[in-house]
């Protein structure tokens, strides 16, 4: 595997002089610290999947959409899609793509989507998963689910949801994981977080990261730990699927940096004071101790935790002061960037906010200005992205880089045209990008 021959000159260089460099990393406003960065002239294929001017929801019949409409619980402009995930069935069928749209505000008619082929007037239609009838309550039924914000599928075609249960910030449900089978589309598991595990009226449940210890061919994916983020109360959550308890997380590592509170892109900007938001483990196989990787969204530092350590829920009984001396600081970007993948050979992705793209870090190379390198850019297409996951494709087993752009910045302000194209689904093999064959 190799990085275009660009990445490596720039390693090169950071290699000859390091502190040169790394007393840059700090003084440097963002826009300098990638000086030498080109456009890709050479677009090999169209890596847009799905595209929307607004989500185009679909419904059981044409009767509920206009009673919806009615009830103000369906509002066309209201809805923001925010995560990403693919399905490939083990028989050769094609994939499946879910979608989420969080219920931010009551005109959401569902928050948890696959996507259909059915074209309507402002983008692809998309469909209730598992259901309509899981939704429709829209926070009164807790059996069903009222608000996900992001999913993780694993390797077992199981379905990880995260449902933070609200609607337009009111909490109608305790947050809940729920797991679906996808090959049969049942509920085979649900854990509903205790009080001791959020706090009410604080927290936010955004993402989830279930990792799967006992991974196909040999194992069964049942020995798993989910690891939760809750940016608002500022915390990670455990979940150990096995023992069925979780604990949380919070301490100076997991807090915001007001520096970085203010979040713009393409020339706009929004406020958020916002903790944990990124999490991914680092993969099984590599031979090294493993870590959970996060950031909060309102911070330039990437962080890490040992697994061995955060799994043991004996480490995080001193509050604040707990296992501090785990923490590993891997490094500072300088910039915001939302949620992240790793890939199985341990490549780390995340869509920065400037310049706007997709970065690369090899995970056994220090996190610095050197080795964080930008694979992508695009101004348009790339403007933030709020999902991104990397899938095994089985029919020759490569990786696809998948993300979800949704220029929250235009959402926050106000200034979003429903006339232009503003959401994005899309791909990239992860090879094409790590040797500078950009497709965004
Ligand atoms: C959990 O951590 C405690 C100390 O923090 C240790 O005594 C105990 O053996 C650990 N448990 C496991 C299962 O590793
Ligand atoms: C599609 O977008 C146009 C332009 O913003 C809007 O007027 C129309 O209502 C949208 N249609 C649907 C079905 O969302």
């Amino acid at each position: 595997m190799m990085f275009d021959p660009r990445l490596i000159l720039a390693l090169a260089v950071w290699i000859a002089y390091p502190n040169h460099c790394l007393g840059q990393y700090h003084i440097n406003p963002p826009k300098t610290i990638f000086p030498d960065l080109e456009l890709p002239s050479d677009h090999k294929h169209t890596a847009t999947v799905f595209e929307w001017k607004n989500l185009q929801y679909g419904f059981p019949s044409e009767q509920e959409r206009e009673q919806l409409i009615r009830d103000g619980r369906y509002n066309p402009d209201s809805p923001i899609p925010i995560d990403i995930d693919v399905y490939y069935p083990p028989n050769g069928s094609p994939p499946r793509h879910f979608v989420t749209s969080p219920r931010f505000g009551q005109g959401v008619p569902f928050s948890l989507a696959y996507v259909t082929n059915v074209q309507r007037e402002n983008g692809s239609e998309i469909q209730a998963y598992p259901s309509y009838q899981w939704h429709s309550s829209h926070g009164a039924n807790c059996d069903g689910l009222t608000s996900v914000y992001r999913i993780h599928i694993d390797a077992c075609g199981q379905m990880w949801v995260l449902d933070s249960g609200e609607i337009e910030f009111v909490q109608h449900c305790a947050p809940q994981v729920v797991v679906f089978d996808l090959a049969t589309n049942q509920l085979i598991h649900r854990y509903r977080l205790p009080e001791t595990s959020y706090k009410a009226k604080v927290s936010r449940f955004v993402n989830i990261f279930a990792d799967i210890r006992d991974p196909p061919p040999s194992g069964q994916c049942k020995d798993v730990f989910a690891y939760l983020a809750d940016p608002t109360s500022k915390a990670i959550v455990v979940y150990d699927v096995v023992g069925q308890s979780s604990w949380r997380i919070e301490n100076k590592f997991t807090y915001p940096d007001a520096r970085f509170g203010t979040h713009s892109v393409a020339g706009e900007s929004f406020e958020l004071l916002d903790g944990p938001l990124a999490l991914a483990v680092t993969p099984l196989g590599l031979g090294l101790r493993r870590h959970l990787i996060f950031h909060a969204l309102s911070n330039e530092l990437e962080l890490a935790i040992p697994l061995d350590i955060l799994n043991n829920a004996t480490n995080w009984q001193k509050g604040f002061s707990s296992s501090l001396s785990d923490f590993v600081t891997l490094g500072r970007r300088g910039v915001q960037c939302a949620t992240h993948a790793i890939s199985r050979q341990g490549f780390w992705f995340c869509g920065f906010l400037e310049p706007i793209g997709i970065f690369g870090w090899d995970i056994r190379r220090p996190y610095d200005r050197g080795n964080v390198q930008p694979l992508a850019l695009n101004p348009v297409t790339l403007q933030f992205v709020s999902g991104i996951k990397i899938v095994r494709r089985p029919a020759d087993g490569q990786e696809e880089l998948w993300l979800l752009s949704d220029r929250l910045q235009k959402i926050f302000a106000g200034t979003i045209d429903y006339g232009e194209i503003n959401y994005r689904v899309m791909r990239c093999d992860v090879e094409d990008l790590l040797q500078g064959r950009v497709c965004f």
